[in-house]
């Protein structure tokens, strides 16, 4: 990694991850991407485009060649026809997206259509991976991406385990899996999940995703905690009164009623997002910069979190559904009147909730997490409110209530991060306000952190897996999520609450800190 950025008027960067001085001096290994779910929206959406960048960005090996398969019938040309009128539909949507590589780019595509639990087809991916890696002189590298909703998870992992198409860690060129969320619906389904991964791949061929952890500003948590002096000797009970993550959505839910109604944001966001957020937070410096020694510092904070009993469920989580309301002036519906919307839908779309670690840093240090959507707007924070001083000297000159020192990471959108502190405000009389310090990727880097899909595709091109939650990792962030879904069900509390969509949730959230002294930071 470089260390630029002190000049805000730095010439526009393009974000290119090989360039000279930063860690990934490696090149790109040639490889079969074999995408299950090929004309799925994820695939349309996030995954071509990420490719097409790395392609013209040279972290694609020019071989590489990109396989979709799914249910349709389709030749290869009308799948690729398919995928450029969907970048062309989201080019808007990407800055700097090389909508003008598509046509070499285009040439590496190909499609198979086939059902996920018919053997034909794996005889048929089989035929057709070999003619691939003859055409374009493939060493045999194959990463299979299943990116399909999770039913088919386990059909298509029992056909990858049949002959020739895995090979397992060590035996000859690599083959990777990559995993979309959500990874299980529970700890049981999670175990059970993970149990077949590994009968066919090893634990170092598995990438289970959570593309928080591609977002350029979410691995900057450990760079600013542990690239600088200053930060970590703050970073602990001594100094922290107290740590507030919030992920914010002003979308609803967008058409995956069919899924969402199932998962709620307990499982679609705390699960995975809240909890990888927290556990960077939370953990103790890793020995060294390796996957294996990040991760087991970030298992070593989940396990310390508090088990929660069922009557700590429901005394310390808030759930709520929104009602209509509006979104930037502009009507929308109840959750309830979404379409594929149960009528009388319990999901939860808003989730508020504190958890305690017991270990030596965080005792005493409650995190309170957040997370809804068709709240006022898209915002994902880390906020680290820190103690106030431990004399209040300027009460003797009458000033009460000054505000607590605030570090603010702003995961998106404004990526950067900012300090609140107090500062006399100009004039004959005293005065403390808050002022703020801050740090702007855009401002200071001249341009927009990369997409997450570029940076894991990457680093699963390059075999490390730092940026992927490993499997215990998973099972601890499911412990949670059960144990407070097994709350909710046992007491029934606490019941469902309402807020307006464009709110920031209920009133039972702010009854949640407020009881313990504090107050939600404004986004
Ligand atoms: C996904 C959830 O994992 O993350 C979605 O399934 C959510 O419900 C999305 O909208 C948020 O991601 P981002 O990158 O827009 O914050």
């Amino acid at each position: 990694m470089t260390a630029r950025g002190a000049d805000a008027a730095a010439p526009a960067l393009e974000p290119n991850p090989f360039r000279e001085g930063s860690v990934t001096l490696d090149t790109p290994e040639p490889c079969s991407i074999v995408v299950f779910g090929g004309t799925g929206d994820l695939t349309r959406r996030k995954l071509i485009p990420a490719l097409l960048r790395l392609a013209a960005l040279k972290c694609l090996h020019p071989r590489s060649a990109i396989l979709g398969v799914a249910r349709r019938e389709m030749t290869d040309d009308a799948f690729r026809e398919e995928l450029r009128s969907a970048m062309l539909d989201h080019a808007g949507e990407a800055p700097g997206s090389h909508v003008a590589e598509w046509e070499r780019f285009a040439d590496r595509i190909h499609y198979l259509s086939g059902s996920f639990d018919d053997p034909a087809l794996y005889d048929a991916l089989r035929a057709k991976l070999e003619g691939i890696e003859r055409q374009r002189g493939l060493p045999g590298t194959r990463l299979y991406y299943l990116a399909v909703p999770p039913a088919s998870f386990g059909p298509i992992l029992r056909q990858l385990g049949g002959p020739g198409l895995v090979r397992r860690h060590g035996e000859g060129p690599w083959t990777r899996v990559v995993i979309e969320k959500p990874f299980g619906h529970d700890l049981e389904s999670a175990r059970e999940l993970n149990r077949l991964v590994l009968s066919v791949f090893d634990e170092r061929q598995v990438f289970r995703i959570d593309h928080y952890l591609g977002k350029e500003s979410v691995q900057n948590i450990l760079v600013l905690r542990l690239a600088n002096g200053i930060f970590e000797p703050l970073w602990s009970n001594r100094h922290v009164d107290h740590v507030q993550i919030t992920v914010a959505e002003s979308l609803g839910v967008e058409g995956r009623a069919a899924y969402y109604e199932r998962a709620g944001v307990s499982r679609d966001i705390l699960q995975n997002h809240l909890m990888q957020l927290l556990a960077l937070t939370a953990m103790e410096p890793p020995a060294r910069f390796d996957a294996e020694s990040i991760r087991d510092e970030k298992v070593k904070a989940l396990r310390a979190l508090a088990p929660l009993s069922p009557e700590d469920a429901s005394a310390r989580t808030v759930r709520a559904q929104y009602e209509s309301g509006a979104i930037a002036g502009s009507p929308v519906p109840a959750y309830r009147e979404e379409p594929g919307v149960d009528r009388a839908s319990e999901t939860e779309t808003y989730l508020a909730l504190r958890l305690d670690l017991e270990n030596w840093r965080w005792a005493g240090v409650p995190f309170y997490l957040r997370s809804g959507k068709r709240l006022p707007k898209r915002a994902t924070e880390i906020d680290l409110v820190f103690r106030h001083p431990p004399y209040a000297l300027f009460r003797s000159a009458g000033i009460q209530g000054i505000e607590p020192n605030v570090l603010r990471l702003r995961i998106q959108p404004d990526e950067g991060c900012s300090f609140t502190f107090g500062s006399k405000s100009p004039g004959q009389a005293l005065h403390i306000d808050p002022v703020r310090m801050d740090f702007y990727y855009l401002t200071s880097f001249g341009a927009d952190p990369p997409e997450a899909y570029e940076r894991l595709l990457l680093d699963v091109n390059r075999g490390d897996a730092t940026l992927f939650a490993r499997r215990d990792e998973v099972e601890l962030a499911w412990e949670v999520v059960d144990s407070i879904a097994k709350g909710w069900e046992t007491r029934g509390e606490p019941p469902l609450a309402r807020y307006p969509a464009g709110r920031w949730g209920p009133r039972e959230a702010d009854a949640l800190i407020q009881r313990d002294g504090r107050k939600w930071l404004r986004l």
